[in-house]
């Protein structure tokens, strides 16, 4: 593991005036004079920081050792002189033809042995110690190049480590994956136990044995699968950390990160988990052109983003301006609508706002992604909505720094993400994010924000705590929650929550086994619906009539202070309990066993909110997002964004930092207005 240097660099909020925007910069794609433009236009839209180099170490490095630094030296040169700092890549996103030619072992393999080639990018495995040694040479040949140069504020160490290609099965990780278990297990009896080896022969005498979890007949081992998606996310990881360990001796003072893809997509890295070595948190946003209800998506990647960042100011760093290239059918955004997905990305907790990419491609496999600088140049909608936005985050910068007011949490934790959904399970149809997107959208379309937070993260701070399909839980993680419970949360548990330990070994005497006792509650037996099949649950009852989905399960009340506060109907649950409530310490423990429709979510959110004592971030019409900031000093910004096509009121009192002057409680269609509060 690559061992770094103890020194702090310095923070890239302070390199940069007020709110970073910019974005992805590709100036090897253009010749001079265009770039010379591009400095006239980035001053014009007020853009102060660029993600420069991603992509361009094979014109850095076109022969192996022989370097071309020259025309990134004038670019750099050029944005110091304007002003605009610069997030300078490490440029190991796509190694060059020469280096595959000579090393074609550094080429990820697939499962099914398959090898991927070159021709597009990330091409290459984490653990090829080839790979390592010649992307430490580059990071170290910029690193070295530009470490007193006025622009440089960042790193951006190569990027979206596991975008394309997740895990990694060749020869090179299978020894890697190897020495990992080792250090995991220390000896192999620990792995054989932990793996239930027992089963179907499965036993190794040796680490030796042991190969990654290929294509094979049937259903693998769930420890060996499970082993596998923690050693590719900490092998992505230990390939950034090297290349940090080379960034760190040469500029010990300059901030570095990576682009990370939080949002209901990107299941395999465990965010929570890299946080740790990132020196600011940055993601990478796009939006799903045909979903309907994209701006919850958003918020939900956006407040998982921040979650990852443990509530500090995180970047933006790339999202589109209007299409992508690389949907089914990338249809534009909307007039205003990179406006609102901006700003509702800040009003999250976003410092800085930067898109993929400044100028849009002529050539290559991205030409018909939109960019800052479109295809039909300075006389467009989309500059002139650039150039809007630059001016919006410059009267924005009072909101540096705050943090996103929240009192609600749900645990998130990749772990169970991966364990839950593994195959051979009671039902393939129970998705780790579907309820608690289900959560998610229910809160804010009523103006509450939450915040996502690791099982065994401080509960303290909130008044209602829902742990949505938390499959594999620790003891730790199950002591945090019921914690929270006896020191007044509210807390609610859903279905195939509590199921297994670390190692997706059963808890055994019934089901939950980790949340049994908090809630007084216990299952013999799961009843998982068909697709299409529902449960109506019964009258008189806080959701009477609603329907559940996906889950059942034979409930029974085991203590008697557990109340039920509805019940399933019809054989064969009829009259068994699916939502409790047991009264624990000063706060409560609610089981919820199905997944409920849309109206039975927000109803339950209702009553959850109103026994937590939670209320909306202000009283607003419906279809406004709603989220505010503040500064320890006290002050406070209101994000009201419309999206909706009718204009719509706002109950909040101060300064519209947008429009200037006092804010007059109507924010029009489509509009966004960020009250400074009295
Ligand atoms: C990201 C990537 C960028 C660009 C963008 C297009 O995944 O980091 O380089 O390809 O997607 O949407």
């Amino acid at each position: 593991m690559p061992t770094l240097s103890s020194s702090s660099p310095a923070s890239v909020w302070d390199s940069v005036d007020g709110i970073a925007f910019g974005g992805d910069y590709n100036p090897e794609q253009w010749p001079r004079d265009v770039r010379l433009e591009d400095i006239e236009l980035m001053k014009e839209a007020g853009v102060n920081l660029l993600s420069v180099g991603i992509f361009s170490w094979g014109l850095l490095e076109p022969r192996e050792g022989e370097y071309d630094f020259e025309w990134l030296d004038e670019v750099m040169d050029n944005l110091a002189a304007a002003g605009i700092k610069v997030a300078l890549a490490t440029a190991t996103a796509a190694p060059p033809a020469w280096l595959v030619r000579k090393h074609p072992e550094i080429l990820p393999v697939t499962e099914d042995g398959t090898v991927l080639e070159r021709g597009s990018r990330r091409h290459y495995s984490p653990s090829s110690a080839v790979y390592r040694r010649y992307a430490a040479g580059i990071t170290r040949s910029l690193a070295e190049r530009y470490k007193s140069h006025p622009a440089l504020a960042l790193w951006h160490v190569d990027n979206e480590l596991g975008c394309h290609v997740t895990a990694f099965y060749g020869e090179e990780d299978a020894a890697a994956f190897r020495r990992w278990l080792e250090r995991r297990y220390g000896s192999i009896e620990e792995l054989n136990e932990a793996w239930g080896t027992a089963f179907w022969s499965q036993h190794y005498d040796t680490f030796e044995e042991i190969i990654p979890p290929r294509l094979a007949p049937t259903s693998l081992n769930p420890g060996q699968q499970l082993d596998f998606m923690r050693f590719n996310s900490w092998a992505l990881k230990d390939y950034y950390r090297s290349l940090l360990a080379v960034l760190r001796e040469v500029t010990p003072g300059i901030p570095a990160t990576t682009n990370l893809m939080a949002s209901s997509a990107t299941k395999l890295l465990d965010y929570f988990d890299w946080a740790k070595d990132l020196d600011v948190i940055a993601n990478d946003h796009y939006l799903v052109a045909a979903d309907p209800e994209r701006e919850i998506e958003l918020a939900f990647s956006a407040d998982l983003t921040r979650g990852i960042a443990s509530g500090s100011p995180w970047m933006l760093m790339e999202h589109s301006t209007s299409a992508v290239n690389w949907q089914p059918h990338n249809r534009p955004k909307m007039p205003g609508e990179m406006l609102r997905n901006s700003l509702a990305h800040m009003a999250r907790g976003a410092d800085a706002v930067m898109f993929f990419q400044w100028r849009q491609s002529k050539s290559g496999s991205e030409k018909f992604h939109s960019a800052m600088v479109p295809h039909g140049g300075r006389n467009t909608r989309i500059w002139r909505e650039v150039v809007e936005l630059g001016s919006v985050l410059g009267r924005l910068a009072p909101v540096k720094g705050s943090r996103v007011e929240s009192r609600v949490a749900i645990v998130f934790d990749y772990e169970s993400w991966w364990a839950s959904e593994l195959d051979s399970h009671p039902s393939q149809d129970v998705r780790y994010l579907e309820l608690m997107r289900g959560f998610h959208r229910a809160m804010y379309l009523r103006g509450v924000t939450i915040d996502f937070v690791n099982p065994a993260a401080d509960l303290s701070g909130y008044d209602l705590v829902l742990v949505c399909t938390l499959y594999s839980a620790t003891d730790a993680a199950a002591a945090n929650i019921a914690a929270a419970a006896e020191a007044g949360a509210t807390v609610l548990v859903s279905y195939f929550s509590g199921i297994v330990d670390e190692h997706d070994h059963v808890r055994l005497g019934g089901y939950p086994g980790a949340f049994r006792e908090l809630l007084g509650i216990r299952t013999e037996e799961f009843h998982p619906l068909l697709p299409g099949e529902s449960v109506t649950l019964g009258s008189g009852s806080l959701v009477a009539g609603r329907k559940g989905s996906v889950w059942s399960e034979h409930v029974q009340v085991v203590d008697g202070t557990t109340e039920v506060l509805a019940s399933f109907t019809g054989y064969p649950l009829d009259g068994v309990p699916a939502v409790t409530r047991r009264p624990v310490g000063t706060g409560s423990a609610w089981y919820l066993a199905t997944l409920l429709d849309a109206e039975g979510i927000d109803a339950l959110v209702g009553r959850l909110l109103n026994e937590a004592g939670v209320v909306a971030s202000a009283e607003a019409s419906a279809g406004v997002e709603l989220v505010r900031r503040s500064h320890a000093d006290g002050r406070r910004f209101l994000f009201a964004i419309n999206h909706g096509s009718r204009d719509a009121t706002v109950k909040v009192d101060g300064e519209d930092l947008l429009g200037g002057g006092r804010f007059g409680g109507v924010v029009p269609a489509g509009a966004v207005a960020v009250v400074a509060e009295d």
